[in-house]
């Protein structure tokens, strides 16, 4: 056990998917594993550990924002050993290019401060996601027709932002979405040699200020969960 995670050795998996809500880890645990098995639920960030296709996998929450994130990836990596983490959640669109319900394959996170922000100091770390994952997921998202997006994507700190001219130097540079896990997943891989991923589906707007109903969030959230599921196991 460590300080915010009840499991016990062995019970994670290398594997890992982290969609922010904890009730969408058990929803994607009980729709996509068999014999999942509640593994944490510590503060109510619940964590399931079952198989997909014979391989074992963890589907566990992240909660909102990166300091949140930062510990459970932390502790997932350091003291459960998982090794391939892949977040699966929503994100904002910020080119007109991308539509409601389609994926966005993150290969960079762009921030202005991620937990990790004080060991760079003035250097300005680029995270970025694994490659193998990327391309694997990729060609996951070709192969069942699903549309999709990769390039950079924008971890901000706050959804209610009182600094829109953030968001639109973000669209001037071909960002292609915000969201608010990813570029310390990232950061949080990359030092401990654990290979990291965001595939996440569009849920709202900046531009046209759409939004996906929650019902269709849920048929949006099945395409992102089998190809993160994909591109673990290719
Ligand atoms: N996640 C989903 N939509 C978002 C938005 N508009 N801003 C930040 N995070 C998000």
């Amino acid at each position: 056990m460590t300080i915010h995670i009840g499991a016990r050795p062995g019970d994670i998996a290398e594997t890992v998917l982290m969609p922010g809500d904890p009730y969408r880890a058990r929803w994607a645990a009980e729709r996509f594993l068999e014999a999942p098995r509640l593994v944490n639920e510590v503060r109510g960030m619940l964590g399931y550990t079952g198989t997909w296709r014979g391989h074992p996998v963890t589907f566990h929450g992240s909660g909102m924002g990166m300091p949140s994130l930062s510990i459970y990836a932390n502790e997932l990596i350091r003291d459960y050993g998982a090794r391939r983490l892949i977040r699966i959640g929503s994100c904002g669109a910020m080119q007109a290019g991308v539509k409601l319900r389609d994926l966005i394959l993150a290969m960079t996170a762009s921030t202005l401060s991620t937990p990790s922000r004080g060991i760079f100091r003035e250097l300005q770390f680029a995270p970025c996601a694994d490659w193998g994952l990327l391309r694997a997921a990729a060609s996951a998202a070709e192969a069942k027709g699903a549309p999709y997006h990769a390039g950079g994507i924008y971890s901000s700190d706050v959804f209610y932002d009182e600094r829109p001219d953030l968001n639109d130097a973000m669209t001037r540079h071909g960002v292609l979405a915000v969201e608010m896990e990813a570029a310390e997943l990232y950061t949080v891989a990359a030092r401990h040699g654990a290979s990291a991923l965001a595939v996440l589906t569009v849920s709202d707007h900046l531009l046209t200020g759409e939004a996906l109903s929650s019902e269709e969030r849920e048929t949006g959230f099945e395409a992102m969960v089998e190809v993160a599921l994909e591109a673990a196991f290719a």
